[in-house]
């Protein structure tokens, strides 16, 4: 008699209102449904590594898999675009011109640029380009194309009273060949 009631005992367990039991019942759906939502926020906030996500955009791949140092190509027309004369006399060449340091015929002046004009676009070009006296090859800029140093130098001249064209682009390829 007494092991039957022990049996009974054990099956009771710890359930032993009717409060307990509808609590136990919402608990098992709830508790597994928090868990999973907490787990979806846990695995969407973190850094994705699959397909559709940002570590598979093309630019994630180039720079996982770059090789070690990269190669900076400095490039002389900047954007891609030759400089306007202007753009390149107010970096450079103004640095001499504007004033006239070291004698350089200074902007603006007639005549100090009218003999010199005289001689010719390309004979100026020539010396822009490879120097003069104290006049440094490109300015000191060597990294200004061919292009840009004849529109600098048609800017300078025309300014002073020359009437040279524009410089083509064909010069600028004639230097990048260089
Ligand atoms: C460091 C100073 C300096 C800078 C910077 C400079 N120049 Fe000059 N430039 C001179 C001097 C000095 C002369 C005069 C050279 C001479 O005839 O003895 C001169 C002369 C010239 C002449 C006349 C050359 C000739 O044959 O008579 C041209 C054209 C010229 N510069 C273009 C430029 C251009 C274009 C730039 C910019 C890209 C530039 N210069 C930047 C100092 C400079």
């Amino acid at each position: 008699m007494s092991q039957a009631h022990d049996a009974q005992q054990a099956h009771e367990g710890p359930i032993k209102t009717p409060k307990q039991l509808v609590l136990t019942v919402v608990a098992s759906f709830a508790i597994p449904i928090l868990i999973i939502v907490l787990l979806i926020v846990y695995v969407s906030n973190g850094a994705k590594k699959g397909a559709g996500s940002d570590a598979m955009t093309e630019e994630a791949i180039a720079a996982r898999i770059q090789p070690v140092g990269a190669l900076t190509l400095n490039v002389s027309t900047g954007s891609g675009v030759a400089r306007t004369g202007e753009e390149v006399y107010k970096a450079v060449c103004s640095g001499c011109h504007a004033a006239g340091t070291l004698n350089a015929p200074k902007f603006g002046d007639a005549g100090a640029w009218g003999p010199r004009i005289a001689t010719g676009f390309d004979a100026l070009l020539h010396s822009a380009l490879n120097g003069k006296n104290a006049m440094p090859a490109k300015g000191g800029a060597s990294d200004l194309s061919e292009l840009e140093v004849a529109r600098a130098v048609v800017y300078m001249a025309n300014d002073a009273g020359a009437k040279f064209p524009e410089p083509k682009a064909p010069a600028e390829a004639a230097s990048a060949a260089q």
